[in-house]
């Protein structure tokens, strides 16, 4: 199957009240491992990629990994541009192939937000290219004891509204109190996720869930004990994750807990085996944990066995 755009994948998903996962990929390890896994899960996947990643990896090349290795899976893949920022990244992203992609304007004020936002779909779309944008601003709300202040980096449901009506995007990140990276609470975990429910009322398109990785405790002891020193790391718990999709949730990004488990492996691998001189040995396991990791989010998220 070629490539398909994250519209029909998520569309699919609004419909029947599952979420898709969207996985970051910067190199051939991580293409292979999240695709894999959706071969393995019947589970339909959105493989992105960030700016970064495109500036890592080549944007011919990674996109040639990801484009062929959906050519030979049987389940639906779109190829998405992660937090598009760059104008002429975007339009190189649709010039190449992607069939989805992301215009963050979420740090610009609200009008400059839909300017933009609106000028990206007109391009995308005429390609035939989905579109997702994002509104409010990923950042704990635990250190929030100001409303005001709270209330400010949360998505607001009457904006969401005016938002998606001016700018006619495909899917809609919504910020509820999760971040980015593997520290994202201090204390207890303290989200908006009754905000899904009532931004999703007012849109009805499918909504994306970022900064979701959970983070989880044997992926960080496993680490410690081979020297990492992530002191601090707490994510999302899984039960949250399924209270957001019950909501509205129809796209979830994961990136920190797969880098988590790769290095967790390889720092394993390190030390078990010293004798090794074959970067094989340290990648092959690797990429093991990490289609573990994604095959785990697509059961969690109840895309697995919907393609
Ligand atoms: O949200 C950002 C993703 O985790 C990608 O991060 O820019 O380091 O590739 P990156
Ligand atoms: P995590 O850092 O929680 O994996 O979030 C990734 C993300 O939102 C990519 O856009
Ligand atoms: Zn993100």
């Amino acid at each position: 199957m070629g490539l398909v755009t994250s519209k029909s994948i998520l569309d699919a998903a609004n419909e029947r009240r599952y979420a898709v996962g969207a996985f970051n990929v910067n190199n051939l390890e991580f293409a292979k491992a999240v695709i894999g896994a959706a071969v393995e899960e019947r589970s339909p996947i959105i493989v992105q990629v960030s700016e970064s990643a495109i500036a890592y990896a080549g944007m011919k090349q990674i996109t040639g990994i990801v484009a062929s290795l959906a050519g030979n899976a049987d389940v639906p893949v779109a190829l998405h541009l992660d937090h598009g920022r760059d104008w002429a990244t975007i339009v190189q992203c649709i010039a190449n192939g992607f069939t989805s992609v992301m215009i963050d304007g979420s740090h610009l004020p609200f009008d400059e937000n839909v300017a933009i936002t609106r000028k990206v779909v007109e391009v995308a779309h005429a390609a035939g290219v989905s579109v997702e944008a994002e509104l409010g601003k990923l950042a704990g709300i635990e250190d929030y004891v100001v409303v005001d202040e709270r209330e400010a980096l949360l998505t607001d449901p009457d904006e969401a509204l005016a938002f998606v009506e001016r700018t006619e995007v495909d899917a809609l990140a919504v910020a509820i109190g999760t971040s980015h990276g593997p520290r994202k609470f201090k204390g207890e975990p303290v989200l908006a996720i009754d905000l899904v429910s009532k931004i999703k009322e007012k849109v009805g398109i499918p909504l994306v869930l970022h900064g979701a990785s959970g983070v989880p405790a044997e992926i960080i002891e496993l680490a410690e004990r081979f020297g990492a020193e992530w002191g601090g790391s707490k994510g999302i718990p899984d039960r949250s994750i399924v209270d957001a999709v019950s909501r509205g949730i129809n796209k979830v990004n994961i990136d920190t807990d797969m880098r988590l488990a790769f290095i967790a492996s390889v720092r394993e691998t390190l030390s078990t085996r010293p004798e090794t001189t074959d970067p094989r040995d340290l990648l092959k396991p690797a990429m093991v944990r990490v289609k573990s990791v994604a095959a785990g989010k697509m059961r969690l998220f109840g895309s697995a066995g919907r393609a």
